[in-house]
């Protein structure tokens, strides 16, 4: 596993959920760590509790979906800590899909920042990276990415673009020194998914998510979807009829704002 401790990531959404644990683990393995995300007050809170344990953390607030605004963060950071070794692209959005009205404006949410926000957090680094010939991007996706789920069309779709951006990268970046790395979680128990109301199999807590994603990360995996059962499940469902995944995943459709993810 390659040694950590010194180099520097930076994390995207690390105000909540898996982006906070993700930024916990990387300190608590000896990186020194960029966070990134809109809300500024919940990232002074994390870079002092890192601080506290002895790491160190920067707060640099910005919308991913912006991509002067991860610039900016980007250049913070790199001021602060150093050349940025590690890029984990994390936050994001999940909405349902409706069908009538569309949510139009919430189909465009979710691809500015969970497609863009992917795609302006790796090019904020990789000219360094490239310069160094060394380096590592990582995008959580989703195990959603790999097939549509009824009711949740964007959000699937996005974490698809995400997925085969990633693919098409990796295999341009071959041989340059600068790794890539999808993370597609299955069902965490975050702000994210706090309002679902149906079952959802293998739910696991964002701890334990970033430990299994660091270790990826560590072990410079290409692709990583965990739990492993439910990646088997839903890819096998691409080949379910329709009528059958309505009914198993249509409980999925549901009526609020936040996204039955994964
Ligand atoms: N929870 C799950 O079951 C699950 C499963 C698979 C994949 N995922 C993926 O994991 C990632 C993290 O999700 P989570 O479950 O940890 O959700 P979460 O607790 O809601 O956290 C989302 C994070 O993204 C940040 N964010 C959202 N919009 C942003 C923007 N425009 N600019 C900057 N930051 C933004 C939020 O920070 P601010 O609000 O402060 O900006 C927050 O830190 C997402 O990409 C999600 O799709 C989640």
């Amino acid at each position: 596993m390659a040694s950590l401790a010194g180099k520097v990531a930076v994390v995207t959404g690390a105000s909540s959920g898996i982006g906070w644990a993700v930024a916990r683990e990387l300190a608590a393995h000896g990186w020194r760590v960029g966070l990134v995300a809109r809300r500024e007050e919940p990232l002074r809170r994390l870079a002092t509790e890192i601080a506290a344990k002895g790491g160190a953390a920067v707060p640099a607030a910005a919308d991913v979906a912006d991509r002067g605004q991860v610039e900016a963060a980007v250049a913070a950071v790199r001021q602060a800590l150093g050349p940025i070794d590690l890029m984990v692209a994390n936050a994001g959005v999940g909405k349902a899909t409706r069908l009538d009205p569309v949510n139009v404006a919430d189909v465009e949410v979710q691809f500015r920042v969970n497609v863009l926000g992917v795609v302006y957090a790796f090019a904020a680094v990789q000219g360094e990276m490239l310069a160094r010939r060394s380096g590592h991007l990582v995008a959580v996706s989703s195990i959603a990415g790999f097939r549509g789920l009824p009711g949740e069309s964007a959000y699937c779709a996005s974490k698809a673009a995400v997925n085969v951006y990633l693919d098409g990268l990796r295999a341009q970046l071959h041989g340059t020194g600068v790794r890539v790395t999808t993370i597609c979680p299955g069902f965490v128990k975050t702000p994210m998914t706090a309002d679902n109301t149906f079952h959802m199999p293998g739910l696991m807590t964002p701890e334990y998510a970033a430990r299994k994603i660091v270790t990826a990360i560590r072990r410079g995996k290409k692709v990583y979807a965990f739990p492993w059962t439910l990646a088997a499940l839903t890819k096998f469902s691409r080949w379910l009829p329709d009528r059958l995944v309505q009914r198993v995943m249509g409980a999925y459709d549901t009526d609020t704002d936040q996204p039955p993810a994964p």
